[in-house]
């Protein structure tokens, strides 16, 4: 069965049970902060769903099922063993507050043993585990009743949180699960529970399906309560059992990833299996995160991107392959997937994303030849002291990573002492520290979260800002500001109470602008030259180099507004008016010299 037949199967045999099949989301996870968990990807099938699995209600009903694309690149060095990748797809069905343990299991079992309509499993080659309970959640002897109308008593095991608990983090939903193991190599037959976590532990099973029962919400990784419903969440992995339908023992030797391997192996001068399954999945996976916005940086997504394609280069180099094998590999992702995920991209689009490839490339290559010369010349001259300091500025200002760094040194026999290498890691570590406290405050100078009201608000703010300093002087500025769906809370400079006369000319201010259509102008500006000109702002030193300065002017040359600001805002201000109109609630005094006011927009 090709995995093109397993995905197809799989939902059809949902969506004859009545599931509304959903579109893969992108890999990049929603804006909305509560949805994410903060993390980067979706690297769960339930990812995309999880306000849902709180209690909001989904557009298309209580029953879904989809094929998600997930990256998980949580265990980078584990991939191109038998089971991971970074790239996969994640089959799943769900039940928000509809059924519950009985039909996900009975479903899960069909599907995987049902001949017709599913993969047609040998009944003989599965076991299952469900929840052995903890002092918070019973032991499941529920799922064990129901796994008892199909399966052996003696192959249900029990485990513990670690195995048998699913959370999509620290504040999410949770639950316990009960998996499916498949025996890979077809004769282990019965097995005791320590026989049974030995054939784990040995890879002669594979775990191919996990059934989530999702009716525990958390928060700071503790069980605060119950859903407001009782849902099931469920995922299996279609690379392992795409391994396990065409009868192979690793997701390598499937139709997901042997066209990839095949162009590896005719380019390559020195094959390695190995390096060749870390080109194949890092390629296709950095094809992927392309095609859904990724771009290259030095943080966040982008640096997962630079990390993996450095990486494949790497195994590249190992195996001395050529990266003009790098086209055809893209060219090969792109067919593989093409009816799915790649319908409309054309040559030319193809030839953009093989260009991004191709540039980081040529950029990896160009750093490995400085570091080569560096490395020359510093075996040139015996006496130069390799310290933690220089290896970690090579990787800072020179993007020589220091694993790269540490194989030149070897190559050209220079000796890197162990306290020099501790010493790096260090001053690593602490640069990540400092730049992630700095992505934390610019967030929290900027927005918590980012919705249509609250962009609305935001850009409302800043109208209001300007109305305060017309009325009460250029004396006023920001103390700080906090934007909710409900209200703009605002903190500014000023020494005496407003009078609500004032207030009610700065509402007008605020009004008048957004009813006569002003709009909304953003421009990158030099953060000195902005300095220097009529640009309000505050805590400019929080600020890059290049700034943003957003101008809310109208059609005849007014200037309303005019400031710095890294946060999101409306693009016209008609955006401001669909929520109602402005409208201060509340003036009072935060603390000596600081006035806080309470605004909102209200139909
Ligand atoms: N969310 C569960 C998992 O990813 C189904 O294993």
């Amino acid at each position: 069965m090709t995995s093109q037949e397993i995905r197809k199967r799989f939902l059809d045999f949902f969506a004859k049970r009545n599931h509304a099949i959903l579109d893969s989301a992108s890999l990049i996870t929603a804006d909305d902060p509560k949805a994410t968990n903060a993390t980067l990807f979706n690297t769960a099938g339930m990812q995309p769903l999880i306000p849902y699995l709180m209690g909001e209600k989904h557009s298309r009903g209580t029953r879904l099922a989809s094929s998600q694309k997930c990256v998980r690149t949580g265990d980078l060095e584990e991939v191109g063993d038998n089971t991971h990748a970074t790239f996969f797809e994640m089959l799943g069905n769900w039940s928000l507050g509809d059924y519950f343990k009985k039909e996900a299991i009975t479903w899960s079992w069909e599907f995987l043993t049902d001949i017709n309509e599913g993969l047609g499993l040998d009944p003989n080659r599965l076991y299952v585990t469900v929840f052995a309970g903890n002092d918070m959640v019973p032991r499941d002897t529920e799922a064990v009743e129901i796994w008892k109308q199909f399966i052996p008593e003696h192959r249900i095991y029990y485990r513990d949180s670690k195995d048998n608990w699913w959370t999509a983090g620290a504040n999410s939903p949770a639950g316990p699960s009960t998996e499916m193991f498949y025996d890979l190599t077809g004769g282990l037959g019965d097995l005791s529970a320590e026989e049974f976590e030995q054939a784990d532990e040995d890879q002669k099973l594979i775990e191919i399906w996990n059934d989530v029962f999702m009716s525990y919400r958390l928060e700071g990784g503790e069980i605060v309560g119950e859903l407001p419903q009782k849902n099931v969440d469920t995922g299996a992995g279609l690379e392992r059992v795409t391994a396990v339908m065409q009868g192979t023992t690793n997701i390598f030797d499937t139709d997901l990833f042997l066209p990839l391997l095949t162009i590896v192996k005719d380019g390559a001068e020195n094959y390695n299996e190995r390096h060749a399954r870390i080109v194949a999945d890092h390629i296709k996976t950095a094809v992927f995160l392309i095609n859904d916005g990724v771009v290259i940086s030095n943080t966040g997504r982008g640096y997962v991107l630079r990390r993996i394609l450095r990486r494949a280069y790497s195994s590249l180099e190992e195996m001395q392959c050529s990266e003009k094998i790098i086209p055809d590999l893209i060219h090969a992702v792109i067919e593989m997937y093409r009816d799915l995920y790649f319908k409309d991209v054309d040559e030319k689009k193809i030839a953009v994303k093989i260009k991004i490839v191709a540039t980081e490339m040529d950029k990896i290559i160009r750093i490995i030849k400085r570091g080569v010369k560096i490395f020359k010349k510093i075996k040139d001259n015996p006496n130069t002291l390799v310290t933690g300091k220089f290896l970690m500025d090579l990787e800072q200002t020179q993007g020589l990573p220091l694993s790269m760094s540490l194989k030149l040194a070897k190559q050209f026999g220079i000796d890197i002492s162990h306290e020099a290498i501790q010493e790096a890691k260090r001053l690593r570590k602490e640069h990540q520290e400092l730049s992630r406290k700095g992505a934390a405050q610019k967030f929290k100078g900027g927005l918590a979260e980012d919705t249509p009201k609250i962009r609305a608000l935001h850009t409302a703010t800043h109208l209001m800002l300007a109305g305060l300093r017309q009325e009460l002087g250029n004396d006023v500025h920001q103390k700080g500001s906090n934007i909710t769906e409900e209200r703009t809370r605002f903190d500014f400079t000023y020494n005496e109470k407003v009078s609500r006369e004032t207030l009610d000319k700065v509402e007008e201010y605020v009004n008048n602008a957004i009813q006569t259509h002003a709009k909304m102008g953003v421009q990158l500006m030099e953060k000195e030259k902005a300095k220097q000109s009529d640009v309000v702002g505050s805590f400019w030193e929080k600020y890059p180099d290049t700034v943003k300065v957003w101008t809310i002017s109208d059609n005849k040359g007014n200037i309303y507004s005019r400031e710095l600001c890294g946060g999101p805002h409306v693009d016209d201000l008609s955006q401001i008016a669909e929520f109602g109109v402005f409208k201060i609630k509340k003036e009072e005094s935060s603390s000596a010299g600081v006035r806080r006011i309470k605004a909102v927009l209200e139909k």
